[in-house]
């Protein structure tokens, strides 16, 4: 059996018993980089703002990336709690889940409550080396026990761990930019997808910064695309860099833009394929 099965199979058996167990009254929606670089930190951050805004149910943004933690700093942010501080506690509850997040609010009304919970790994360096190993698919499962979307940004390293939060997903949003090399990343990854037997609408691939004039590899790319969707978010350097300056997710501070507009249709791919929660 092929290893990428076979951490599957363990997974099932040990870590996600408890998880799929429970009655499902949330949704995981895993965000992953094809390869560095692509703008998976960029599409979770707007893509939970957009469950903020056009759902009522409560939104997290779980950023995985031990390594380099993005998320808080796109969204301008030293939060208060890391998701260290939610390691260490033996005991963990919704409320103290609840009360571990960052509030990212998307309008100066804050009364209005379109908002999403950020959660961070620490930004010092020598915290992130404190991370207990295992811990991050621990807590979130135990996000995915509570009402709601949590939208993931994942880590692109392939693991053990990497491979059970994808078992945790309901869906993956595949992130590939129109080169050669994202292309090639892009292969592979269909592949482990394939070895984890993803539904064709459990993961949408979403081509950034597409509508180049170099059509080749846009093309290549749907021919590879072995029945998984491909939307596309166009290039928008200056909505995006002036949007994390001021540390906004774009969709809301451009609505209008382009951008916003292939960030709603990954949203509303994602409410199409997934009840409402
Ligand atoms: N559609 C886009 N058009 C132009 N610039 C973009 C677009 N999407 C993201 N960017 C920019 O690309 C850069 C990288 O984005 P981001 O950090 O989200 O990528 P990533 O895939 O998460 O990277 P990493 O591999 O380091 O985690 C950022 O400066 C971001 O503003
Ligand atoms: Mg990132």
């Amino acid at each position: 059996m092929n290893a990428v099965k076979l951490f599957k199979k363990n997974a099932s058996t040990t870590e996600l018993k408890s998880a799929s167990a429970i009655e499902k009254s949330s949704r995981v929606v895993g965000v992953l980089g094809a390869k560095g670089g692509v703008g998976a930190t960029t599409i979770s951050i707007n893509l939970a703002a957009a469950f903020a805004l056009h759902t009522h149910s409560r939104v997290a943004l779980f950023d995985a990336n031990l390594q380099q933690p993005d998320a808080a700093c796109l969204l301008n942010r030293l939060p208060r709690y890391s998701l260290l501080d939610l390691a260490r506690r033996s005991a963990l509850d919704g409320e103290i889940i609840a009360a571990c997040a960052e509030q990212i609010y998307l309008d100066n009304n804050k009364s209005a409550g379109k908002m999403f919970g950020l959660y961070s790994p620490p930004l010092e360096a020598n915290l992130a080396l404190q991370f207990p190993s295992g811990d991050l698919l621990r807590l979130l499962s135990l996000m995915k026990k509570q009402d709601g979307t949590v939208v993931v940004d994942l880590p692109r390293t392939i693991s053990r761990e990497l491979v059970s939060m994808l078992d945790l997903c309901d869906s993956v949003i595949l992130v590939v930019e129109p080169t050669v090399t994202a292309l090639a990343a892009a292969r592979r990854w269909f592949e482990i997808f394939k070895d984890l037997e993803f539904e064709s609408d459990q993961v949408i691939t979403v081509l950034n910064r597409s509508g180049g004039k170099l059509k080749e590899i846009e093309k290549q790319l749907s021919m590879d695309l072995g029945g998984f969707p491909l939307l596309r978010v166009p290039n928008a350097y200056e909505v995006c860099e002036s949007a994390s300056i001021e540390g906004v997710p774009a969709l809301v501070k451009y609505p209008r833009q382009g951008f916003s507009k292939g960030i709603t249709e990954i949203f509303q791919f994602c409410q199409s394929v997934v009840r409402e929660v």
